[in-house]
């Protein structure tokens, strides 16, 4: 792999307070989709996702439920390394922040921060929400029931006083303000960067940097009275994981390439916070942060109070893995906020996955089983149909390249089943079924054009849909190491003569159980 250009891609790292639901998935599924494409194409690809295990709410959370913080911490990091398996997730690394490696980084960050001059030692005095584990200024907050004040996210909020050290945030403004106009990619989507350039513009207060009135957490060096602010030791995670304190080795080679795929709750801490703690470091910034929206359930918030939480296990039983995987990132424009509904899901499930994109390989692959011997066809001279088929499947590389890199997955899968339509149109036209009897080699050509047509849609929705696409594409006897995009196009093209196993149905309808 040396010498290839790299890709960095990072989900937040989760709360261990709570179980996993879909919207962690969702993140972690992005994220793996990416990582996947990025490899097919050649790039030396590092896929980072963990657990967030320090700071109050975790404090908190353990003593209700009467545990040890570590003892929480473990037992919910578990599941979340398990979630991100049964999504059949590529990630290189699963990071903890309970980790000796991630301490000795935080330690690392927090004292190049001291020696630069920009913590320092007050005391920190106003509200903080340990829901969102935020620090909130009067003016940002809003009313709650019976006169109390809420944080912006509604979640509660406390008073705090107490002697805390603070980053120089204030003196990072203008720094900010032209990274974000000098990287015009840093920050997407384009409503979330100008959100977070006019938080900036808006004016940037010290950040308290860490808190004295509990323990779980990492001690400041040379003040144990003190704990990290959550947020600062959180973040380090994604430098923590390619060797930092040591800057050559892996962080060489990753940093700051790298996109970190975060919810829209929780931008300003990636793409104010994050970007100022490191360039005050004498650190690069990351290239780019995403933020994609909310899911609710059925038209209604989720949330625990409310009883709807989606469990992406019961999903996956439901509707199969591959099928939760497609309808997560066709259902919505990426960055915006979606609707999960059974009714959404299954009838994606069944028009598209069943119907579109099933049908076509199952009906291509019976005929050449049936008719051609179960062999991949002859094919002769081209005719303009057949050359316009084709050049739409060749030509789908580019186009969903282009989608991927600005993380617009829903407009890569609907490139992907413009052709996927197109086929099954070229299909009804050409008649393979009435050319068997009236002109075989005719017949043969039209089979051939299908099948390579379908080899270049398998290969390009291995990433949405690994294990569908692997079946598919060995159906087509395609090797492993001919699955990367290197072998995507006409140069590539599938080999007559080679023996096909017998085709099988990859893509099930979802059939609605009738009660009696
Ligand atoms: N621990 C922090 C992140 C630290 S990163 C250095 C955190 N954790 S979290 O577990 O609360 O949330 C993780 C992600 O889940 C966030 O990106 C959040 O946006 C996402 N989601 C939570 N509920 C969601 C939906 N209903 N829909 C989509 N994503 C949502 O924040």
């Amino acid at each position: 792999m040396s010498g290839a250009e790299t890709f960095y891609v990072t989900t937040p790292i989760y709360y261990v307070n709570d179980k996993p639901h879909i919207g962690h998935a969702y993140t972690t599924l992005a994220c793996d989709v990416l990582a996947r494409f990025k490899r097919l194409d050649g790039f030396d690809v590092k896929f980072l996702t963990g657990t967030d295990e320090h700071g109050q709410k975790v404090e908190k959370s353990a003593e209700t439920a009467g545990m040890a913080p570590l003892a929480l911490a473990d037992m919910n990091s578990a599941n979340f390394r398990e979630l991100a398996r049964i999504l059949n997730c590529s990630n290189d690394d699963f990071i903890r922040t309970t980790e000796p490696r991630h301490l000795a980084a935080c330690q690392a960050l927090w004292t190049a921060l001291v020696d630069k001059g920009e913590i320092y030692l007050g005391a920190y005095e106003g509200w903080y929400s340990v829901r969102d584990e935020a620090f909130y200024a009067e003016d940002e907050l809003v009313a709650g029931p019976g006169g109390t004040k809420l944080a912006p996210t509604g979640a509660p909020v406390e008073w705090v006083k107490e002697p805390s050290y603070f980053f120089r945030l204030s003196a990072w403004q203008d720094r900010l303000l032209k990274w974000y106009e000098d990287n015009l990619d840093c920050v997407g989507p384009q409503a979330r960067r100008n959100e977070v350039i006019s938080f900036v513009k808006g004016g940037l207060q010290d950040l308290s940097v860490s808190r004295t009135s509990f323990k779980w957490g990492i001690p400041v060096p040379g003040d144990e009275a003190h704990i990290m602010y959550v947020w600062l030791d959180a973040l380090t995670n994604y430098i923590t994981a390619v060797g930092y304190p040591d800057t050559s080795g892996d962080f060489a080679r990753y940093w700051p390439n790298v996109l970190h795929m975060v919810g829209k709750d929780i931008v300003r801490f990636h793409a104010v916070f994050w970007p100022a703690f490191l360039m005050a470091a004498d650190l690069p910034p990351p290239k780019r942060v995403f933020a994609h929206g909310w899911w609710t359930n059925e038209g209604q918030k989720i949330s625990k109070s409310v009883g709807n939480v989606i469990d992406p296990l019961s999903l996956i039983e439901t509707y199969g893995l591959d099928q939760v995987r497609y309808f997560l990132l066709r259902e919505v424009p990426f960055g915006n906020d979606g609707d999960f509904s059974h009714r959404a899901m299954m009838g994606r499930m069944n028009s598209e996955l069943a119907n579109d994109y099933g049908n076509l390989v199952q009906r291509v692959l019976s005929m050449i089983g049936k008719n051609c011997g179960g062999q991949v066809p002859e094919h002769g001279p081209a005719t303009d149909e057949d050359r316009e088929m084709l050049d739409a499947a060749h030509g789908l590389l580019d186009k969903v390249r282009t989608a991927m890199d600005r993380q617009l997955y829903h407009e890569a899968l609907e490139a992907i089943w413009v052709v996927i339509r197109a086929a099954n149109g070229y299909v009804d036209r050409q008649g393979p079924w009435t050319l068997k009897k009236t002109d075989p080699p005719r017949m043969g050509t039209v089979l051939w054009t299908l099948a390579e047509t379908i080899r270049s849609l398998a290969l390009l929705t291995q990433p949405f849909m690994p294990t569908s696409s692997g079946r598919i594409l060995d159906q087509l006897g395609i090797p492993e190491a001919e699955r990367g995009f290197e072998s995507f196009g006409a140069a590539h093209g599938l080999r007559s003569g080679t023996v096909l196993p017998a085709p099988q149905g990859v893509f099930p309808r979802f059939v609605e159980e009738v009660a009696g």
